[in-house]
C-alpha cells in the first residue's frame, strides 16, 4: 500500500508529498501491479459514479411511467424532482472528477502509470460503488458545518482526554505525538494538530486518501464546495426536496494550521506502517477497531508503539467490518473479551465509558437512524515495564484482570 504525507512546511503551508511504503508479501513485480491495479480500480470507481447512479435514476423514472395515468396525474413533481437529482448527481461527479484529477501523481515514489484511454469509463461492482457513497457522506462528518453536531459526540470527547492528559499550559504540545489510525478524512486529526500537538492520520483506502489530500492540500476557501450526499437514498425521504439538498464544505479552512504545526497523514495499513516500538505518546481510535480481522493484531500493535507512559483513547462501536465478507478472516470479539484482552496486555484503564450514544455519517432528515451506543476508553500503557515488555510490579500484572465497574473516569 502507499504512503502520502501531506506534510506542513515552515511557513504553515501545506506541501503535497507522497511517498509509497508496503511490506513486500510476494514477488515484488507481483506487490506492484496488484498494487497498480488497486489503484486504478479506485479511479475507475470515481468515473463510474455517474454512469451508475443515473441507471438508478432511471429505472425510477421508467418504473413510474409504467403507473397508470391516472396515478401519474396524482404526482405532478415526480419527474421534475428526479431531474433534480440527476443535476445533483451531475455535480457530484464533477467534484469527484476534482478529487481524482492528478492522483495519478499524488505519490511521490510510486508510479502508477498512464491509462491506455483516459477517456473509457470501465463499470465498477456494487461494493465500490458503496464504498464511494460512503466517502461522499464522509465529507459531511469530516467537513461540514451539518457534521458539527456528530463531530461533538465523536470527537470531542477524544480530544477532550488529550487536553486532559497533556495540558497545553504544562507540556509543549509539540512534543507530544498523537497518532490517528483509520483517521477518514482527516478531520480529527487536523483539529488534533490545530491544538498545537504532533499529530500524524493513517488511512489505507485510496477512497479516502484521494478525498483527504482533495479536502486537505486544494480546498481553501470556506464552504466553496458543494456535494449532494443524500442523493442515492431513495427510501425513508421525508419531503421529495431532501434527496437532492446540498452540503457545501469545508466548513474551516484546512490550511489554517496554526504556523510550524506538526500534521501529517500518511496511507498504508496501519499494522504494516507502524511497527516501531515505543515511539507514540497516544494513539487516537475513534470508530477504527472494528476494521480488524484480528482485533488483538490492532491491540498488540498500540501496545507496541506506545512509549512506556503512553496513552490509547478509543471511541466506537464494534460493527465488525469482515463479518460478512467470504474469504476473510473476521473474529468477531464482545467488548467484555477485548477489555479482557487489553489488560491482559498490560494496559491500565483509566477511563471507561460502556454508552456513548453517536451517529456515523447522519442524514438528519432521513426516516431511518442509526444510533451507535459506542464505547470509550482511555486506557494507559504504564510507565515502568520489564525488559521483557510486560508492567513492572507497580503496574498492572499480565493476565490479571483489572476490574473496572465504574463507566467514568478512573484516575
Ligand atoms: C469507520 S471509518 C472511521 C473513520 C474516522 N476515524 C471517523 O471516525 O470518521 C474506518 C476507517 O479506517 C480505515 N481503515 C480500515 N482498515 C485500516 C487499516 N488497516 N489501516 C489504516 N486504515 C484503515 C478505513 O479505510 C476507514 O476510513
Amino acid at each position: 500500500m502507499a504512503e502520502a504525507t501531506e506534510e506542513l512546511n515552515a511557513d504553515g503551508e501545506q506541501e503535497e508529498t507522497y511517498f509509497y511504503r508496503k511490506r513486500v508479501k510476494c514477488a515484488p513485480e507481483e506487490e506492484e501491479r496488484l498494487e497498480r491495479q488497486h489503484f486504478w480500480k479506485v479511479i475507475d470507481a470515481f468515473r463510474y459514479y455517474r454512469v451508475h447512479i443515473h441507471e438508478r435514476v432511471n429505472r425510477a423514472e421508467r418504473h413510474f411511467q409504467l403507473l397508470p395515468e391516472h396515478h401519474r396525474m396524482l404526482l405532478p413533481h415526480f419527474l421534475s424532482n428526479l431531474a433534480k437529482v440527476r443535476v445533483s448527481v451531475d455535480h457530484n461527479h464533477e467534484v469527484l472528477q476534482a478529487i481524482v484529477l492528478n492522483c495519478v501523481h499524488m505519490f511521490e515514489n510510486m508510479e502508477y502509470g498512464e491509462e491506455d484511454d483516459l477517456r473509457k469509463v470501465r463499470p465498477s461492482s456494487t461494493f465500490d460503488m458503496d464504498k464511494l457513497k460512503s466517502t461522499i457522506k464522509q465529507f459531511v462528518r469530516d467537513w461540514s458545518e451539518v457534521g458539527k453536531p456528530e463531530r461533538d459526540t465523536c470527537y470531542q470527547p477524544l480530544i477532550d482526554q488529550i487536553l486532559k492528559i497533556f495540558p497545553r499550559d504544562k507540556c509543549d504540545p509539540s512534543k507530544v505525538n498523537v497518532l490517528v489510525p483509520g483517521a477518514g478524512l482527516g478531520r480529527l486529526a487536523w483539529e488534533i494538530a490545530s491544538l498545537g500537538y504532533s499529530c500524524q492520520g493513517n488511512e489505507w483506502s485510496f477512497f479516502m486518501l484521494f478525498s483527504s489530500n482533495f479536502v486537505l492540500n486544494r480546498c481553501d476557501e470556506v464552504n466553496s464546495m458543494t456535494l449532494y450526499p443524500w442523493v442515492h437514498q431513495f427510501s425513508n425521504n421525508k419531503r421529495s426536496a431532501d434527496q437532492a439538498r446540498p452540503v457545501t464544505f469545508p466548513d474551516v479552512n484546512p490550511q489554517s494550521l496554526p504556523p510550524n504545526s506538526d500534521f501529517s497523514m500518511v496511507a498504508g495499513d496501519f499494522q504494516e506502517v507502524y511497527t516501531e516500538p515505543n515511539s507514540w505518546d497516544c494513539v487516537t481510535t475513534c470508530f477504527f477497531i472494528d476494521t480488524a480481522h484480528n482485533v488483538i493484531d490492532y491491540i498488540e500493535t498500540i501496545w507496541n508503539i506506545l512509549k512506556p507512559g503512553g496513552v490509547w483513547i478509543n471511541l466506537g462501536p464494534l460493527l465488525y467490518h469482515f463479518e460478512n465478507m467470504a474469504n476473510e478472516l473476521s473474529v468477531e470479539l464482545s467488548y467484555e473479551d477485548i477489555k479482557a484482552v487489553i489488560l491482559k496486555y498490560g494496559f491500565q484503564m483509566e477511563v471507561e465509558r460502556e454508552s456513548v450514544p453517536t451517529t456515523y455519517t447522519e442524514n438528519e432528515r432521513s426516516m431511518l437512524k442509526y444510533l451507535y451506543d459506542c464505547v470509550f476508553f482511555v486506557a494507559r500503557k504504564p510507565a515502568h515495564l520489564f525488559s521483557n515488555g510486560f508492567p513492572a510490579a507497580d503496574a498492572c500484572q499480565f493476565g490479571e484482570s483489572q476490574q473496572n465497574e465504574n463507566d467514568e473516569d478512573m484516575t
